[in-house]
C-alpha cells in the first residue's frame, strides 16, 4: 500500500546526499553512524571531509583517536567517533577490513544497533531489513493505524514495518521513509503534500497533530555542551589542567571534573590521578 507513490516521490532524492552516491559499505557505515544523532544537512559536509581523510576502514583503524575526533568536528556526540574507530579496528582484525554483510555480524560492531545494522545492510548489501527508527515508527503508526507511535506496541509497529518493506530495493525503501519522516511526516505532519496521504489512515481521520514536542531537558543539553567544549579545548594542545579547562569553559572545577569523568568512561579523554581526584592542577588529554 502506497509503495509506488512513495518510491516515485523518492526518485529525485535517490542521489540527494553524498552517501547515496557510493556503494562502499564502509562509507555507508560512516554515514549512518553520523546520521544517528545529527541532521542530514549537517552530516553532509562532515561526511565528505571524514571519508576524504579516512577513505577506508584500514586508514581509520590506523589513525590515532585524536585525529579521528578532530575529523568528527561539527557532529557532536563524540563518543560515536570512538565507537566508529573501534568498529574499524574490529573489521580490520576480524574481517579483512570489510563491513560484515550479515546484519547479525554487523550488530557486534561498536556503535551499531539494530537500526544502524538494518540501514547499512539494506543500503550497502540490499538485505531485506527494515530500518525502524523514531521517524519510521511514526510513519507506520500513522499510516496503518491512524495512531501516534506511543499509542501502539513496538512489536506491532515492527511487524507492520517488516511487512511493508519493499523487497525489490530495501535500501531505497528505508531511505524513502527517512526522507518522508524528515520532510512530511514530522511530529507536526504536513499531510497536504505527502505522497501517502490518499491511503493514510491518520490523514483520512483528520487527527489533530500532537502538542509541540518535548525538548531535551536543559541539564542534558548543557552537560553535553560542556563535554563537547572540553574535547574541543583539548584538540589543539598536548594536554590541559582541570583548572584551565574550568576557566575556559566558564564552569566550576567540580562541573568540569564531572564532564571529564564521563569522557574518561567513554574512552574519549585520559586523565591523570590528580585530575580524576578533581584537583585543579590535574592533567587531562586526548588519547593517542
Ligand atoms: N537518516 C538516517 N539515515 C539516512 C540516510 N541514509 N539518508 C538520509 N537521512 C538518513
Amino acid at each position: 500500500m502506497g509503495r509506488k507513490a512513495l518510491l516515485r516521490w523518492y526518485a529525485p532524492r535517490r542521489r540527494a546526499y553524498p552517501w547515496r552516491r557510493t556503494r562502499d559499505p564502509y562509507r555507508i557505515l560512516v554515514s549512518e553512524v553520523m546520521l544517528q544523532q545529527t541532521q542530514a544537512s549537517r552530516v553532509a559536509p562532515a561526511y565528505r571531509s571524514f571519508v576524504a581523510r579516512f577513505p577506508t576502514a584500514e586508514s581509520l583503524a590506523r589513525a590515532g583517536l585524536r585525529d579521528v575526533v578532530t575529523a568528527w568536528r561539527g557532529l557532536g556526540y563524540n563518543r560515536r567517533a570512538v565507537a566508529l574507530w573501534e568498529a574499524a579496528r574490529t573489521m580490520v582484525r576480524d574481517n579483512g577490513g570489510r563491513v560484515p554483510a550479515d546484519p547479525l555480524e554487523m550488530l557486534r560492531l561498536p556503535g551499531v544497533g539494530t537500526y544502524t545494522a538494518a540501514a547499512v545492510s539494506s543500503v550497502a548489501f540490499g538485505s531485506p531489513a527494515a530500518a525502524v527508527d523514531t521517524n519510521a515508527r511514526r510513519i507506520v503508526a500513522r499510516f496503518f493505524l491512524g495512531a501516534e507511535p506511543d499509542e501502539v506496541s513496538p512489536r506491532e509497529i515492527r511487524a507492520l514495518a517488516d511487512a511493508w518493506l519493499d523487497r525489490g530495493d530495501p535500501g531505497a525503501w528505508n531511505q524513502a521513509l527517512m526522507d518522508l519522516g524528515r520532510e512530511r511526516c514530522r511530529p507536526r505532519p504536513r499531510c497536504g503534500a505527502c505522497p501517502l496521504n490518499v491511503s493514510c489512515r491518520f490523514a483520512a481521520e483528520g487527527r489533530a497533530p500532537p502538542p509541540a514536542g518535548r525538548r531535551q531537558p536543559a541539564f542534558e543539553g548543557s552537560f553535553r555542551q560542556l563535554r563537547g567544549a572540553v574535547v574541543r579545548g583539548l584538540l589543539d594542545r598536548e594536554d590541559a589542567t582541570l583548572g584551565v579547562l574550568a576557566r575556559e569553559t566558564g564552569v566550576s572545577l567540580e562541573q568540569v571534573g564531572e564532564a571529564v569523568s564521563a569522557l574518561v568512561a567513554d574512552g574519549l579523554v585520559v586523565a591523570g590521578a590528580a585530575a580524576r581526584a578533581g584537583r585543579p592542577g590535574g592533567r587531562v588529554r586526548l588519547p593517542g
